[in-house]
């Protein structure tokens, strides 16, 4: 019955005659036979007749629980369309529905109660050899704010795109969702919520459960296990990273993921305008997590191209809710002051355009509409093509739409948004806006990370993916608006990342994989996952997955 019940060995009705028989599960299913991919039409074509996302989400969610390797297949071999089914924007109203559509756990949750016995609570997942660790608290869900424990939607839909995109090994990932409270007080009188019923617990106590679950993770699976930020608070999230990205294998990809991915659009976009990165006069709207990523990493590239630290940083002007980022005030944050200006308090969006004249406009902000016809119709009055990013997710929180951006700049503006939106039709042209979105980035530097086993990850990792990422981008796709390949390219673009990471690490002396693979695609596409099936029956006693996993690695 395993071969029927555990999703990892089930095929359906991919289960030939021979196996079924062999395996004592013939008669347990109807007489006909199915290949994979005729079952991936069939799973498809279910998708179809769902008219809701969410309903479609759980459809997948049930598959997965199913039949895993058909699951990836599916999402691997469809990312334009199951992306945002898996991941933004429908996995935000999964979070919200969370507690109601609650069935099996498909990651750990740790609360601040097992505060002193998280190794013992890692011990409990049923896998041992885990590569990698996406982890949350909850306190800023995409643009959704505090979802305490509802927030494990987002570890489990990162690591599933870790498998569909970068090929890692669903049993190596392991989503964990820390649940310290949550200050939504809507979901504190929710009934159906799963998490703590209580407000956040923060200061020494939160940061010793942080430290010690860091503690946990590497004494459990190793020091080169790769641990992913995920959705933290403003407060925490720039500081945590800061402690952490020294001792262990962690990055934050609200901050160094966005950030990566913002740096490929302007790259991209470049080959369009012949400008350099340093040429722009750059203004942000949103001054927290997302954005003080995106400005610390394009004022790296810009002293690579030659500029001072000081200069780079002149180039860029921020704000957030309480105006422009300037030096007189004192509620300003971390690397916030970095980007302050000598300037006079100002919330006003269109006045500050008018007055910088910015050549580059983006959107951090969870202000859906933000971006107005005036203020577009202003950055088009001021340069021949502006460039407006409208990062925030999910849909309903972009500072534009792509429509609205093309209109109100007759078509010359360079997009993209945060989630993903429909072609647009503008006086005749069909512009295909691109999406802004981290999955071009951090499966790829996470499978070159794992891979060559480096103990820490550098910003030069990210500045190297946002290369990959812009350098394969089609004349054509640039033709049509988009800044990124298409959607489908993710799981190549990945492979060309994660070489590209190996390279670096092995020459910069960081890697400990040793001896060096010669041949690193080679080396690589031999370590990814392999969702087709294989022959149920390998031999009596042995385990398939087993035995194919030995072939697959190194
Ligand atoms: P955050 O909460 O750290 O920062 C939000 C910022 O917006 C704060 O500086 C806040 O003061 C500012 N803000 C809020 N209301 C404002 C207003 N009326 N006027 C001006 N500024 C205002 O959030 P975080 O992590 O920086 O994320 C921001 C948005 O970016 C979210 O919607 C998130 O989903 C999105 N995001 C998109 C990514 C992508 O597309 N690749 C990746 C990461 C985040």
């Amino acid at each position: 019955m395993d071969h029927l019940k555990n999703p990892r060995l089930n095929k359906g009705l991919a289960f030939t005659l021979e196996e079924r028989q062999a395996l004592g599960i013939h008669g347990l299913q109807p007489a006909a036979q199915r290949t994979q991919d005729e079952q991936v039409a069939n799973c498809k074509a279910v998708l179809e007749s769902y008219n809701q996302p969410i309903n479609k989400y759980v459809y997948l969610t049930e598959l997965k629980d199913r039949n895993e390797k058909l699951f990836f297949k599916l999402v691997s071999e469809n990312i334009e369309e199951m992306l945002p089914i898996v991941y933004t924007p429908t996995v935000g109203l999964a979070c919200l529905k969370f507690g109601i559509m609650y069935r099996r756990p498909h990651g750990l949750f740790v609360t601040i109660h097992d505060k002193g016995h998280i190794y013992d609570i890692l011990q409990n997942w049923h896998e041992p050899d885990i590569h990698a660790v996406v982890f949350t608290d909850g306190e800023r869900i995409l643009g959704l704010g505090d979802l305490g424990a509802y927030g494990m939607g987002i570890p489990i839909g990162k690591l599933a795109l870790y498998t569909a995109l970068a090929g890692f090994k669903p049993h190596h990932c392991l989503p964990i969702c820390l649940d310290v409270g949550t200050d939504n007080k809507q979901l504190l009188e929710d009934r159906h919520y799963v998490g703590l019923r209580h407000t956040r617990v923060r200061g020494e106590i939160y940061d010793e459960f942080i430290d010690e679950f860091m503690t946990a993770i590497v004494k459990r699976y190793g020091q080169d296990t790769l641990i992913q930020f995920e959705d933290f608070g403003t407060a925490n999230a720039a500081r945590l990273l800061k402690r952490y990205r020294n001792k262990y294998c962690t990055f934050n990809d609200d901050i160094q993921g966005t950030a990566a991915v913002s740096l490929a659009g302007v790259l991209a976009s470049n080959r369009i305008t012949k400008k350099k990165v340093s040429d722009h006069k750059i203004l942000f709207y949103g001054a927290g997590t997302a954005a003080i990523g995106i400005a610390d990493l394009l004022t790296e590239f810009m002293v690579r191209e030659g500029i001072s630290r000081e200069e780079a940083r002149q180039r860029i002007y921020m704000m957030d809710i309480n105006g422009i980022i300037s030096t007189g005030r004192n509620d300003l944050f971390g690397h916030q002051t970095y980007y302050a200006k000598d300037h006079s308090p100002e919330k006003d969006l269109l006045k500050i355009i008018n007055e910088i004249k910015p050549s580059f406009l983006i959107g951090a902000s969870t202000q859906g509409g933000a971006f107005t016809p005036p203020i577009l119709k202003a950055m088009a009055s001021y340069n021949d093509r502006p460039l407006i990013f409208a990062l925030s997710n999910p849909t309903i929180k972009t500072e534009c739409t792509p429509q609205d951006a093309y209109e109100h700049t007759e078509g010359r503006c360079i997009y993209c948004s945060g989630s993903p939106f429909p072609d647009v039709i503008y006086n005749n042209k069909v512009y295909k806006p691109g999406q802004g979105n981290n999955s071009y980035i951090f499966p790829g530097v996470a499978l070159g990370v794992v891979l060559a086993q480096v103990h820490h990850i550098p910003d030069e990792y990210f500045i190297i993916a946002a290369e990959v990422i812009s350098e394969n981008v089609l004349e054509d796709e640039l033709a049509m608006g988009s800044l990124f390949p298409g959607l489908n390219h993710i799981r190549d673009c990945s492979v060309k990342i994660a070489t590209r990471i190996m390279d670096y690490a092995y020459k910069n002396n960081v890697a400990t994989l040793y001896p060096e693979p010669k041949d690193k695609i080679k080396f690589i596409k031999s370590n990814l996952y392999n969702y087709n099936y294989i022959p149920s029956l390998t031999g009596r006693w042995s385990w398939p997955d087993e035995s194919n996993e030995k072939k697959e690695t190194c």
